[in-house]
């Protein structure tokens, strides 16, 4: 229906324009067809949306339907930019921002520009073999009953055999697509997409979808900072799986209890550093509250609506599904409110932290849909965004954060407080072993890629090259095909938008823990006092470029992705893990811990530091933590009306790059002398203060300790 007035339209236009017309008429003729356009996307949208719901969900006839429709979908965008483009002159387009940008995304809509044919060969390669390992039940669980993928990410979560864990990634790898149908038939598709979008290379074609200027160059720039970090967590995690011989050495995927190795979390119980409790008592909440499938988004509701960022609307929840497979998918009707998602149910902190990151996701494009001037392609435009994943990836760091945990009842802020770095340090840890197994992974599969389009992988070595490129890359022992699991390798996707997401993610952290100067400590209410960084960009969709929203959504004037915020975030990760791998012998993680109360209520319980020790404070000296160790040491009582004295701690738990500031040479050249002798400042000052309140503080508890303990043993004898 639409389509014939769209043919229509073009047609009175060309009659048109074969008389004289001034450059208004032109521009309105060709808004009026890009709105028409835009309508027709919308229908598609809707349908497609119907046929994937069904897909998802295990209707009869999902597949061939989604199939139908997404072939269909190509066809169609290929005719519409036809339509476009024979609509554009110069005049039309002059001095109208907005129509151009709307214009450019519908001439260069990515890979649905392909011919039909091989448009349609893309899709059904990438519906049919999701749809295979969806629905799969010959999964090898480790019993001797075939399961399901829901069931196989659990028991993986939990394995412990060797080599039944290698069973259930083979059992997982059976049902992978053909490699070399991939190689030959799919992957060379991004040559011809390239073209067809007016590109030379995919790696230019790439470098636009994402929108920024020589993306993958910039990712490579970014990855060798951020390597030796990531080197280090994996000898770590090799040291601690396999001893000391192993460091160094490719890790094998299915001992990270990953089916592609992009995900370490699994094994985080191997890792976690002596005083852990923090860790424990997140996991026993999850699974005591049960917080997984709709419980977990409740959760993470009640997080944007401490964000101020808005709830999520009742009928969304009602109608998605929680009986699926995590991760979750989203679906999209491009009408206002029409989202829904497919989940499990299962229990776990990874699908705890993602169940955030999806609601915001959802958030993200209601808010994006509700701003009357995105129409749909400025909505839904085939684009990488950074800033789609990095917001949402910045309000799941959030989820963790310790006044959060406070709120959901995870780990009380009282308890945080007396030990906040060994938290803290555990926290980084839940992070590092999720997002740096994935930046590795996201760029890895962008490089080789592009390697095997360029040909400079001899043909006979591209079968194996997947697999040697990650031992090399990655230093991980994987299948040659386990990538084929993934719906962005499978439709040409880049990751480029995906690895920036993660960095630029960080920085928004460090922007906003950088400002935290003020009487209100708590990070996430800081945040909802200057969430329009946050809203604006969410509100503006795909109207301009993502890179141009970074200095708003920084607050600073820099535009450009920078590893830092990363590597100051996981500051005492780092410092963790170079102590782990080269231990001094001098440190002692216990000289800093002090043991909270064992149960809050009962000040008589109270495990009991050190009697005797002279509170250590003095000037900052050379380790990092000299500030916050000095806060810690004292282990003044925290149960005591002092307001100022937790406040204090406070500042400092959520700054991570805070204590670090005044011996770290590299913050950015510009700001780094204005932050250090700031910080040197706010140091010095707090140094008197804490030496103050921590001796008067700790005097009137060695008292009552002494107090205690005398009452304790007349009591015994
Ligand atoms: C499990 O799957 C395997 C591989 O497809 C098959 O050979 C076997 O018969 C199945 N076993 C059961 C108990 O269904
Ligand atoms: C790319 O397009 C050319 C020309 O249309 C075609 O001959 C070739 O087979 C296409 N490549 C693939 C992988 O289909
Ligand atoms: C969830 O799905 C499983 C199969 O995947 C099925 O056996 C079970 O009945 C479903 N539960 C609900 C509540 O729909
Ligand atoms: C969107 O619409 C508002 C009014 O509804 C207008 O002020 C604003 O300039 C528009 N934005 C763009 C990018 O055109
Ligand atoms: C392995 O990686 C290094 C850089 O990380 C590179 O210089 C070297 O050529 C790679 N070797 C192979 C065989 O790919
Ligand atoms: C970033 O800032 C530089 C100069 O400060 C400017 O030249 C560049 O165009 C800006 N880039 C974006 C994407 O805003």
């Amino acid at each position: 229906m639409r389509s014939s007035i769209t043919i229509f339209i073009v047609c009175l236009y060309t009659l048109l324009s074969s008389g004289k017309s001034s450059s208004g008429d032109d521009r309105r003729w060709l808004m009026s067809l890009v709105d028409l356009v835009e309508l027709d996307y919308e229908d598609h949208c809707e349908q497609r949306a119907d046929a994937g719901w069904d897909e998802l969900i295990g209707v009869s006839k999902g597949l061939p339907t989604k199939l139908e429709r997404d072939k269909a979908y190509g066809i169609f965008a290929r005719q519409q930019m036809a339509d476009v483009k024979s609509a554009i002159t110069s005049q039309a387009l002059s001095s109208d921002d907005l129509l151009k940008r709307k214009v450019k995304l519908l001439l260069q809509p990515g890979d649905t520009l392909l011919e039909p044919e091989q448009w349609i060969r893309l899709v059904t390669f990438a519906d049919t073999a999701l749809h295979k390992l969806r629905f799969a039940t010959d999964y090898d669980c480790g019993t001797n009953v075939n399961c399901t993928l829901r069931e196989l990410h659990k028991s993986m979560e939990r394995q412990q055999d060797e080599s039944t864990l290698l069973r259930m990634k083979t059992s997982w790898e059976r049902n992978l697509p053909d490699l070399n149908e991939y190689l030959e038939q799919i992957l060379p598709l991004l040559r011809n997409s390239s073209r067809e979008n007016n590109y030379n290379t995919v790696e230019e074609y790439w470098d636009s979808l994402g929108e920024y200027e020589c993306a993958i160059l910039k990712a490579r720039e970014i990855w060798d900072h951020v390597k030796p970090l990531y080197i280090k967590l994996h000898k770590y995690i090799s040291l601690q799986l396999k001893g000391s011989e192993a460091i160094g050495k490719p890790l094998p995927v299915h001992l990270l209890r990953s089916l592609n190795g992009d995900d370490w979390s699994n094994v985080i119980e191997s890792l976690l550093p002596k005083h852990h409790d923090i860790y424990k008592r997140i996991f026993a909440n999850l699974q005591t509250k049960e917080l997984g499938g709709l419980k977990a988004f409740k959760e993470a509701e009640k997080l944007l609506k401490d964000l101020e960022i808005g709830e999520i609307e009742p009928e969304i929840f009602a109608d998605s599904y929680f009986n699926g497979s995590c991760p979750t998918t989203i679906i999209d009707w491009c009408k206002p409110n029409k989202v829904r998602f497919v989940t499990c149910q299962d229990v776990s902190l990874g699908n705890y932290i993602e169940a955030h990151e999806a609601a915001a996701k959802i958030k993200y494009k209601i808010t994006a849909a509700l701003h009357s001037n995105n129409t749909y392609v400025l909505r839904e435009a085939s684009r990488y965004s950074a800033v789609y994943e990095a917001i949402p990836g910045f309000i799941s760091l959030l989820a963790l954060n310790p006044h959060t945990l406070d709120r959901a009842g995870f780990y009380a802020l009282e308890r945080f407080n007396y030990n906040p770095n060994h938290h803290r340090l555990v926290l980084q840890l839940i992070f590092a072993l999720r997002d740096l197994p994935k930046l590795n992974y996201y760029i890895a599969a962008d490089e080789w890629r592009l390697r095997v389009l360029m040909g400079v992988i001899p043909p006979s070595k591209v079968v194996n090259s997947w697999s040697e490129f990650r031992k090399n890359f990655s230093m991980l022992e994987t299948s040659n095909k386990d990538f084929l699991g993934d719906p962005y390798m499978l439709l040409n996707k880049p990751f480029i938008g995906k690895f920036m997401g993660l960095i630029l993610k960080y920085q928004i952290y460090q922007s906003y823990a950088e400002e935290l100067i003020s009487d209100d400590y708590d990070l996430v209410k800081h945040v909802a006092e200057k969430n329009e960084r946050l809203i604006e960009p969410m509100i503006k969709g795909f109207s301009i470029i993502w890179p141009e929203m970074i200095s708003d959504l920084l607050a600073k004037r820099e535009n450009s992705l920078e590893y830092t915020g990363l590597t100051d975030y996981f500051r005492l990760l780092d410092e963790y893990l170079d102590n782990q791998l080269e231990p001094s012998g001098e440190r002692n993680d216990d000289d800093e811990y002090v043991d909270p109360p064992e149960s809050e209520p009962e000040i008589e319980e109270k495990t009991i530091p050190e009697e005797n020790d002279i509170p250590k404070v003095e000037k900052p000296k050379d380790t990092h933590e000299s500030i916050i160790d000095n806060v810690i040491d004292t282990g003044y009582d925290l149960n005591s009306k002092s307001g100022l004295e937790t406040s204090t701690v406070g500042v400092l738990e959520i700054k991570n790059p805070v204590a670090t500031a005044n011996q770290n040479e590299d913050v950015g050249p510009k700001e780094a002398s204005y932050n250090t002798y700031w910080w040197i400042g706010v140091a010095a000052a707090l140094v008197v203060v804490v030496s103050l309140v921590a001796i008067i503080a700790r005097k009137r508890q060695n008292h009552r300790k002494k107090l205690d303990r005398q009452r304790r043993e007349n009591s015994r004898a």
